[in-house]
């Protein structure tokens, strides 16, 4: 992302957002939250069922708008832009990574990757980008294989690999590990704790908290607003659990845990 490098990224004041769902049931998932995140991070939001979570991701993945309050990303005040703009700084700059993949179930992994490439770049070059994608995700040996020919763990990276494919510095992850065995939870910690390494700025929900304490920071969420924010002192690296649980099917994510503050 352009602009200064010790700015935030991105920066919530503020926030909130209202449902409608008839006259008389209004749900207020966002009540006024407000947040920072500076690049290089990598946050783990977390917070009980219907705190708000997937709807703060929403907004800061420009897939949906706050009712009030600001959301500043890379410099760029967003709640000024219109649907157009706002895709644009979406294709830019962010990539998603959702909980069911959200992938589609006729087309391969490599076809699948490069559908966000469809309308720019000329075809060969889309196509050595998505294969690249798909090898940086360790699924080089895949490519041809749909949806239901792929574990849950290699569908998941085929996404990943979709969500990077614009090369964004920030990465969205709404419980992208909610599906998943401890080994493929391990694997995708590992990537994106690599992303991270390389500098992607990383932002994700989970509920587990053995999943967070390889963030480096775990924010929370209560009541539709930011109620907790803590450094994680020393992260786990999930490169180092897949490497000592080596061909086991079951990678232990419940070793000794980090303190988190
Ligand atoms: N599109 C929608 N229409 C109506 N209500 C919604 C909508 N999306 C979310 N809500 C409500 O807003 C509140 C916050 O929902 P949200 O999905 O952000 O919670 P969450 O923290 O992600 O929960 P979970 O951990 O279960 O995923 C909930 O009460 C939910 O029912
Ligand atoms: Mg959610």
């Amino acid at each position: 992302m352009s602009g200064p490098t010790t700015g935030p990224v991105l920066q919530l004041r503020g926030i909130t957002k209202t449902y409608r769902m008839g006259a008389d049931n209004i749900v207020h998932a966002l009540r006024g939250a407000d947040l920072d995140v500076r690049p290089g991070e990598f946050v783990a939001l977390m917070g009980p069922s219907g705190s708000g979570k997937s709807t703060m991701m929403n907004i800061l993945g420009c897939l949906d708008v706050p009712d009030a309050g600001s959301y500043v990303l890379a410099g760029q005040n967003v709640g000024s832009l219109n649907d157009d703009r706002l895709a644009a700084i979406r294709n830019k700059h962010i990539g998603f990574v959702f909980q069911t993949f959200n992938l589609l179930a006729r087309l391969n992994a490599l076809e699948n990757v490069e559908l966000p490439l469809i309308y720019g770049g000329d075809r060969r070059a889309r196509r050595d980008r998505a294969k690249q994608a798909l090898e940086d995700v360790g699924l080089g040996a895949r490519i041809r294989h749909r949806p239901n020919e792929l574990s849950g763990g290699q569908q998941q990276r085929v996404a990943i690999a979709r969500a990077l494919l614009n090369d964004p510095a920030l990465i969205l992850a709404d419980e992208p590990t909610g599906n998943l065995d401890s080994r493929s939870t391990a694997e995708i910690l590992a990537i994106f704790q690599r992303l991270n390494d390389a500098g992607k700025t990383v932002v994700m929900v989970t509920h587990e908290p053995d999943v967070a304490e390889h963030c480096k920071r775990i924010v929370r969420m209560r009541d539709g607003v930011v109620s907790g924010d803590d450094i994680v002192a020393s992260p786990r690296r999930a490169d180092a659990e897949l490497q000592r649980a080596g061909t086991a099917a079951s990678v232990d994510l419940h070793g000794a845990a980090v303190p988190a503050g």
